[in-house]
């Protein structure tokens, strides 16, 4: 083992909470689609950081405008006027919902904790207040006691219970059980539109549509998470576009300033206006450092038309892992669309893979015991693509 990698080991054993389950890798340098780790071993990386690095590790743009932003001003607070924060703004909510308005917070987790509290403020002044906000099973919206109590994966709150009480979890793409669970009492029905931490399920046009209508029926909002979805991964900006349906608020975080935390929420017409001074607001959210990175990302993301290209290898990709479906053992289905894909085994060996994987020169992540997950930056070329997936499947002969 390298010297860097035991020294990082070493403290991280001693001093930090041992909350992750790390593979044995410490990169430290990036470009576009490759990492080196502490070895100076190269890698192709089908994992982007978990889809946050959009444009690929260092992307000139981003990096210039970090260095530009960091030697003028880094922060001053949302007590005054910020710049940057106002032009992505702008940028956001004329891609999003033009005319509507946006609010910036740092982690997928507040930005989804700012939109139930808009929804739940929505209801306070409208109609009294509605207790129930009703999400689905399986699915992932961040680790604070809300977000928790909104992710439908009950092994997940067991050691921090009691869960806050008004949420309700209805099975995927199971619109009848929607129907008869979102009521008169319901705030917001929060959804991602393709589950990402919970193992890449796509929900159905279908039970996307039927969503909206009934939310559109009881009043309640329709909240879609792109925190993972978002930002061109799935060949569209926002991956509820694919169905043709408006949300009344979409929250956006990982991909959105290339790996500097960024985040936010945006709410369409009467939506935008719910929140008041006092109502919301956060220290570091929308500074100056972060909506500059943000701003060369959705720029470069917009004007490349990554989105395009994200649809187009996630294809290529998508069909060459299917043809292992059957044909290469314990390979058993692929889900996704774009470059946000998974491939199920039947057996519980990710983890193996994706330690084989960095064995030969590739990132995976192991989404559960027996899926893998990729997540790449969004200028992946169809050539890598079909290198990862060589690799993936050499890999997958031999582990069983
Ligand atoms: C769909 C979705 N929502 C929310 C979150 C939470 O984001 P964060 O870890 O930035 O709080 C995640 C993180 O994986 C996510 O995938």
């Amino acid at each position: 083992m390298d010297e860097l990698l035991a020294k990082v080991q070493a403290l991280d054993a001693a001093y930090t909470m041992q909350t992750y389950k790390r593979l044995p890798v410490a990169f430290t340098r990036g470009r576009g689609t490759r990492l080196w780790d502490s070895s100076g071993k190269e890698y192709l990386d089908m994992v982007g950081g978990l889809g946050v690095t959009v444009l690929g590790h260092c992307h000139p743009a981003v990096t210039q405008a970090i260095c530009e932003q960091a030697a003028t001003l880094v922060h001053t607070t949302n007590l005054y006027y910020v710049e940057p924060q106002a032009e992505l703004a702008q940028l956001l909510v004329e891609r999003t919902f033009p005319g509507s308005r946006c609010f910036f917070a740092n982690s997928g987790a507040e930005a989804n904790e700012g939109a139930m509290k808009l929804a739940r403020k929505y209801h306070f002044t409208r109609d009294g207040g509605r207790d129930k906000i009703v999400c689905l099973l399986g699915s992932f919206h961040g680790r604070t006691l809300a977000t928790m109590s909104a992710t439908g994966q009950p092994t997940k709150w067991k050691p921090f219970s009691p869960v806050m009480p008004g949420f309700a979890h209805v099975p995927l793409n199971d619109t009848d059980t929607l129907e008869r669970t979102v009521d008169a009492h319901t705030a917001a029905v929060v959804l991602e539109p393709i589950q990402g931490e919970g193992g890449v399920y796509p929900l159905s046009d279908e039970f996307l549509r039927a969503a909206r209508a009934t939310c559109d029926r009881s009043g309640a909002l329709l909240i879609t998470d792109e925190v993972q979805s978002g930002m061109g991964r799935t060949g569209a900006f926002y991956a509820a576009e694919h169905s043709g349906v408006v949300p009344d608020v979409i929250t956006v975080a990982k991909g959105l300033a290339n790996g500097v935390p960024a985040a936010a929420f945006l709410a369409r017409g009467e939506f935008g206006e719910v929140l008041s001074p006092g109502d919301h607001g956060t220290t570091f959210g929308g500074g100056f450092l972060a909506c500059a990175a943000a701003h060369a990302t959705v720029r470069t993301v917009l004007d490349e038309n990554l989105s395009e290209n994200a649809g187009r290898v996630g294809s290529a990709l998508a069909g060459r892992l299917a043809s292992m479906v059957g044909e290469v053992p314990g390979v058993t289905e692929v889900r996704g669309r774009g470059l946000m894909l998974a491939v199920q085994l039947d057996n519980d060996v990710a983890r193996k893979v994706v330690t084989m994987g960095l064995e030969r020169g590739v990132v995976f992540n192991d989404v559960s015991p027996s899926a893998v997950r990729m997540l790449p930056a969004l200028t992946l070329t169809e050539d890598e693509a079909m290198t990862a997936a060589g690799v993936l499947e050499e890999v997958l002969r031999r582990v069983r």
